[in-house]
């Protein structure tokens, strides 16, 4: 398994929307590892393909929590397929928008139908930090950010910081 650098906001590869994964290989699979071992490594809850810079439509999660053993999942074009009409507002952040965070208000329960590296198709309920989680990544699959979801002069001061950062990085 292989780390993968995180692109940060703001990219262009972020803003786009990505495309179905057409079927299972190996390359996919060795992704997917990838994926979860670089999730795991930064560490977070939730990575999406488009954010190490593959535009396919796969993401990856584990919103266990910490006493909780390792539930993986891997998850091959996701789509909602019922959203609750109860929302709940969690405190977000993003692996490609280090140490931001912000309040985001969205559906409380949703049903998500996805194919899995079995090849089979599963459809699953999730609530609380899952339902936030797998709906942050499904956003990124279609080149939204959770920070698309402020108030603009919020969005642009957490870009600015991004911009800073970045360049602060590239001097290394
Ligand atoms: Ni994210």
């Amino acid at each position: 398994m292989t780390l993968r650098p995180i692109l940060i906001h703001p990219d262009p590869r972020l803003k786009t929307v990505a495309e179905p994964v057409p079927e299972i290989t190996d390359e996919i699979r060795r992704l997917a590892d990838d994926m979860l071992e670089t999730m795991y490594d930064a560490p977070g809850i939730g990575l999406a393909a488009p954010q190490i810079g593959r535009l396919s439509r796969l993401l990856v999660m584990d919103a266990a929590k910490e006493e909780e053993t390792a539930q993986p999942m891997v998850l091959i074009n996701p789509q909602v397929t019922w959203a609750s009409d109860m929302r709940s507002v969690y405190e977000e952040g993003c692996l490609s928008i280090p140490e931001q965070f912000a309040d985001v208000e969205r559906p409380a329960e949703v049903e998500v139908r996805w194919l899995g590296l079995d090849g089979k198709t599963h459809s699953q309920r999730f609530d609380g930090l899952w339902a936030t989680c797998v709906q942050h990544e499904i956003d990124h699959l279609d080149g939204k950010l959770f920070i698309d979801y402020l108030k603009p002069m919020k969005r642009q001061m957490i870009t600015r910081r991004m911009v800073k950062l970045k360049r602060e990085r590239a001097r290394g």
